[in-house]
């Protein structure tokens, strides 16, 4: 059976394996562990009860950023990242605050077309370029592309 819901503190040790699996070069366990908590809107994907794909968003003021989605390299290409996404900007726009999240924003690596593309064909713009922005495995930088998605009613 396939669940999304809210990715809790005992989830992170199965999360965190994932995210190793699924990055080139993957956040420190004290990196994933602290992108949690109050200012957080973290969700898992479960297939069976196991963990197939996370996605770690942080709130601040009236913007959400999305600093990581995974999901596990045997079930890619299935539309389970995209479903994921879904329900985050479900989520983010049922919030109920007098002062809404009014839009999510992320910043990827130019070289993830796969990443790209996932966040196209969900509606997301680019903004901008940030030269040189992340280290490559091989020592040099490559850039990020600055996107962003609007949550209006
Ligand atoms: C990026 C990632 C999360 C996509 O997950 P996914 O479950 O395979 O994506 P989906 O199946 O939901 O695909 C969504 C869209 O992106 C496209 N897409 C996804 N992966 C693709 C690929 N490798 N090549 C071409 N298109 C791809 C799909 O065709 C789909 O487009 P459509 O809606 O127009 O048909 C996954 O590849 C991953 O975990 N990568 C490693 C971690 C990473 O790079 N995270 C993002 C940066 S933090």
């Amino acid at each position: 059976m396939k669940t999304i819901s809210i990715l809790n503190h005992n989830d992170l040790t199965e999360a965190f394996a994932l995210e190793q699996l699924c990055h080139t070069l993957p956040w420190s366990k004290t990196t994933f562990f602290s992108n949690q908590g109050d200012r957080y809107l973290n969700l898992k994907l479960t297939i069976d009860n196991k963990i197939i794909g996370f996605c770690i968003c942080q709130l601040v003021a009236d913007e959400a950023n999305l600093f990581n989605i995974a999901i596990h390299p045997e079930f890619r290409q299935k539309g389970l990242a995209k479903e994921l996404l879904n329900k985050l900007i479900e989520e983010l726009m049922s919030i109920n605050s007098n002062k809404p999240i009014a839009s999510l924003w992320l910043e990827v690596r130019k070289s993830n077309d796969a990443a790209i593309r996932l966040y196209h064909s969900l509606g997301f713009n680019q903004i901008t370029i940030r030269k040189n922005y992340y280290p490559t495995v091989d020592g040099k930088q490559e850039d990020a592309i600055i996107m962003a998605y609007t949550l209006t009613l």
